[in-house]
């Protein structure tokens, strides 16, 4: 295989509605709510930079602002901490500093679909291979699972996305893989179709919130095409890089809490409380007068 590009760049979309989470999401961006104390957005930044991925590129639109001020550094906060000796919250918010122009923000006027959200970062991504990450999945993972995406991409080369079984019934949400040789973890693809009928569905396999891709989709995305939706989807764009690349989907090890969904994010909630020393006590003992 010829040598492969670094990966070290990442696109993060935050310019859906976030219909599903209103009133909430009125004035606030749905990838600011926290679970437990951080915010989905922050976790996605966090799981990508333990992928080694060092430049990032957020698709925003109106009213979210406040994401590209999380990264900011907040100079009045540190001063207040420091002369209240806050010794420990002030070491937390340097550690979690971004390298200064790491961060750029694209806008999309216009939510057209994430297809749209991802042909705005074309400046961006150039030549480049680059991660997507959708913040929305919040994922727990002993390895992050862009690492995981990043370490098949260097073994296979090509496009590479993450991947998870559901029940047949629900394959109608998500993007699905049209299986060319199932390998156990690595699984060659031979086609993908978004949100296809339940009885059309080439497999159950789904596409989550993860992916790894070549530049080269940006030129099918520029066709502007609409699908499923009537909205710009980049599953088509991706299946039509299948056949002059490799395509793989990669079964990552570990859970992913859709946390677009009510249901979802407050599965979350409780999953990452549980993981933390400081709180899993006190969540144990208050579930449990839920039985
Ligand atoms: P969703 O399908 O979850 O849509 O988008 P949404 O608008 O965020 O939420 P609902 O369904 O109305 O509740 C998946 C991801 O794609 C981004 C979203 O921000 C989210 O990260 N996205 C979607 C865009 O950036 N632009 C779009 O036009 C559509």
């Amino acid at each position: 295989m010829p040598s492969l590009k670094p990966l070290k760049k990442a696109v993060l979309p935050v310019a859906g509605l976030g219909t599903r989470f209103l009133p909430a999401t009125k004035a606030l961006a749905k990838e600011m709510l926290p679970v437990v104390d951080k915010p989905l957005i922050q976790y996605a930044v966090e799981e990508a930079r333990a992928a080694g991925i060092e430049q990032f590129c957020f698709i925003t639109g109106r009213g979210k602002t406040a994401i590209v001020e999380h990264f900011d550094v907040a100079y009045e906060l540190e001063k207040t901490l420091s002369e209240r000796g806050k010794e420990k919250e002030l070491a937390q918010l340097r550690a979690e500093a971004m390298e200064p122009g790491s961060i750029v923000t694209v806008r999309q006027q216009v939510p057209m679909g994430l297809g749209h959200a991802i042909w705005c970062a074309r400046h961006f991504i150039q030549d480049d291979p680059f991660a997507i990450l959708l913040p929305d999945d919040l994922m727990l993972c002993d390895v992050s699972c862009t690492k995981q995406l990043a370490d098949a991409y260097r073994e296979t080369g090509g496009n590479v996305v993450a991947i998870e079984e559901v029940p047949r019934e629900r394959v109608n949400r998500y993007g699905v893989l049209d299986v060319e040789k199932d390998m156990g973890r690595l699984v060659s693809v031979k086609g993908l179709v978004e949100k296809p009928p339940v009885e059309k569905a080439p497999s159950n396999l789904t596409i989550i919130g993860r992916y790894v891709l070549m530049p080269e989709v940006i030129g099918h995305l520029s066709k502007m095409e609409r699908g499923a939706g009537g909205e710009v989807q980049l599953t088509d764009s991706m299946a039509k890089l299948i056949g002059a690349q490799p395509f793989h989907g990669v079964r990552y090890e570990g859970r992913r809490f859709d946390c677009g969904d009510k249901a979802g994010f407050l599965e979350a909630q409780i999953a990452f409380a549980l993981k933390r020393e400081d709180m899993a006590g006190a969540v144990r003992d208050f579930l449990a007068r839920y039985r």
